[in-house]
């Protein structure tokens, strides 16, 4: 007879309110830098650092032992705001099943938010990423007890960077991960300033992709050009329509991905947001509206209220009704309560 995990009651009391969240439990997620969080949306809390400690100590370490309990006890502090801010739990709901509820977890990892070098090709001005070190977990235990320890057990993968499409790191992964394991799924996250070569197409191909997000964050040369520094939009294009042909000859396989693409709405594209949603629809693409964060400078705060409310009456006349829920919170931070 399988056992059926008792569910404590204060977790209980959270997946009844939608409030619970597998991740501290399931997921690492490692940064360039050599610091481990579980988590991005909790604002990437450090859970440990690969220069000074192996992934299994970091694993089932002091600091994420609380993280996890927090969520054991239903008294959450770490991810308060993000749960209030973004409701970031509800991505991961369908995960809750691979939880064991104790503070130490006797599998390893079984998703991976992985980051592992800063190596990029562009130097976006509202990005800190790509000045970021390389080949930190070469000298950690990453490589080594993965093939036997984490490898074989991953549900979910999620892969950025840096740019991960022109790093090695990201051809060795795939490599090595979909040897043992067909069924874990993937995400990606690039900025398509490259040609789809074969090793990629052959690379994605063996996959079971969940999503590519195609961070474009803008829909001309010019201003492609004032955000995405080194960057040249024609040549994204032409990859980003790639990629919806990809998606297109899989839906037709009955094995389709979801396509998204971001903008990352700050002082100098703003104007683009309905022309870049515009686009989208045409290629049946998600849009994705990212706030910036941090980078005081570039944000829409800093616009003259001349053009504050220039924005206002061009997301109300332009942005469709569908993608009004997208632009609420970018109003309501710039005091436009409708
Ligand atoms: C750091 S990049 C790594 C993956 C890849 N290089 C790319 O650009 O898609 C991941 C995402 O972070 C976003 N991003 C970078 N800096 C940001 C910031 N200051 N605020 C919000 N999003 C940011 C990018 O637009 C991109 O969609
Ligand atoms: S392409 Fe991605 S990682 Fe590179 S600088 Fe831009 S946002 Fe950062």
């Amino acid at each position: 007879m399988s056992h059926v995990p008792t569910i404590p009651p204060a977790v209980k009391k959270q997946m009844d309110e939608g409030t619970f969240c597998p991740i501290p439990f399931i997921q690492l997620e490692l940064s360039p830098l050599g610091s481990v969080s579980a988590c991005c949306f909790s604002g990437e809390y450090k859970v440990g650092d690969v220069a000074d400690q192996t992934i299994e100590e970091i694993w089932n370490g002091e600091i994420i032992q609380t993280w996890r309990n927090e969520f054991l006890t239903g008294d959450i502090k770490i991810c308060e705001k993000a749960i209030k801010n973004f409701g970031c739990q509800k991505n991961y709901q369908h995960l809750n099943h691979l939880v064991e509820y104790k503070v130490i977890q006797s599998k390893m990892p079984q998703r991976l938010d992985l980051r592992l070098n800063g190596k990029c090709n562009l130097e976006c001005v509202m990005c800190d990423v790509w000045s970021q070190p390389n080949g930190l977990y070469d000298k950690s235990d990453f490589w080594s007890i993965g093939p036997e320890k984490i490898y074989p057990y991953l549900k979910e993968v999620d892969m950025l960077g840096g740019e991960p499409f022109i790093q090695k790191d990201t051809f060795r992964f795939i490599e090595e991960v979909s040897k043992i394991n067909k069924d874990c799924t993937w995400g990606f996250i690039t900025n398509c300033h490259y040609r789809i070569s074969k090793q990629l197409r052959d690379g994605l191909d063996g996959l079971k992709i969940r999503h590519i997000h195609l961070s474009m964050d803008a829909i001309t040369t010019k201003t492609y050009a004032a955000i995405r520094l080194k960057g040249d939009f024609e040549r994204v294009l032409e990859t980003v329509m790639d990629y919806v042909s990809i998606r297109n000859e899989r839906e037709i396989q009955g094995r389709g991905f979801t396509l998204f693409a971001s903008i990352c709405v700050q002082r100098d594209n703003w104007h683009e947001l309905p022309e870049f949603l515009n686009f989208c629809d045409k290629h049946r693409i998600q849009p994705i509206v990212q706030e910036l964060i941090g980078k005081h400078e570039l944000s829409l705060q800093e616009l003259k209220p001349q053009y504050k409310e220039e924005l206002h009456t061009l997301y109300k006349e332009k942005i469709p009704n569908h993608y009004q829920g997208h632009i609420e919170s970018i109003l309501n931070n710039l005091g436009f309560i409708d």
